[in-house]
């Protein structure tokens, strides 16, 4: 079943409702700060990035403010009532350098090699997004100089999935982040 499916039954939608009241919870904000976490990574002032799965925007407006005006966020999810909320929080904010878009990240039909810097935060690992799939791809629309990101949301996890896919190597960790620059 496919994740939209999946939204559209009565345990989906509990269980998504759910996930989204913790996802902006008061302890979250509070112990997992989104900006010192992004910080974690070299996101720049200018920058190109595309976010995988924005959920609620925890991540997407923050990111949204560091790259400032010049810079392109794509906050990609595949749900459309997260691009709905994000939308509607992008514009309260008036973010003008920030596009929510309702795709698939396996699949994103984004142009190869035009992004600086990709977001998997809160992410992975996730049996909807299978590795296999998604590091092609998401090598695919890097810059040969582009950086991976990846922020696991379950503590001590290591993406060693990304090394072996053999189109990443690791570059550092700071933050809880795990940095990886395009082979
Ligand atoms: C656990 S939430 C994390 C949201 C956000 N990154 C955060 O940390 O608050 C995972 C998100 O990924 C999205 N997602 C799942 N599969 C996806 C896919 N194939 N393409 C794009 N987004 C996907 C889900 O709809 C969900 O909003």
């Amino acid at each position: 079943m496919s994740m939209e499916a999946f939204s559209g039954t009565k345990i989906g939608y509990f269980i998504i409702s759910v996930l989204g009241s913790a996802m902006e919870s008061r302890f979250r904000y509070r112990f997992f700060g989104p900006t010192q976490i992004l910080r974690g990574t070299d996101i720049q002032p200018g920058q190109i990035i595309l976010e995988v799965g924005c959920g609620t925007g925890f991540f997407t407006l923050p990111a949204g403010q560091l790259i400032g005006e010049r810079g392109c966020l794509v906050a990609m999810d595949i749900l459309p009532a997260c691009v709905e909320l994000v939308s509607k929080k992008v514009q309260a904010a008036n973010l003008k350098n920030v596009r929510v878009t309702q795709g698939d990240a396996m699949s994103t039909k984004l142009d190869a090699g035009n992004f600086d810097l990709v977001l998997l935060f809160g992410v992975i690992p996730a049996p909807m997004l299978p590795l296999n799939r998604l590091l092609p791809e998401m090598h695919r629309i890097l810059k040969p100089e582009g950086t991976l990101a990846v922020w696991p949301p379950v503590p001590g996890w290591l993406p060693k999935s990304v090394l072996w896919s053999g189109l990443f190597t690791f570059a550092y960790k700071q933050n809880g982040v795990h940095n990886f620059r395009r082979c």
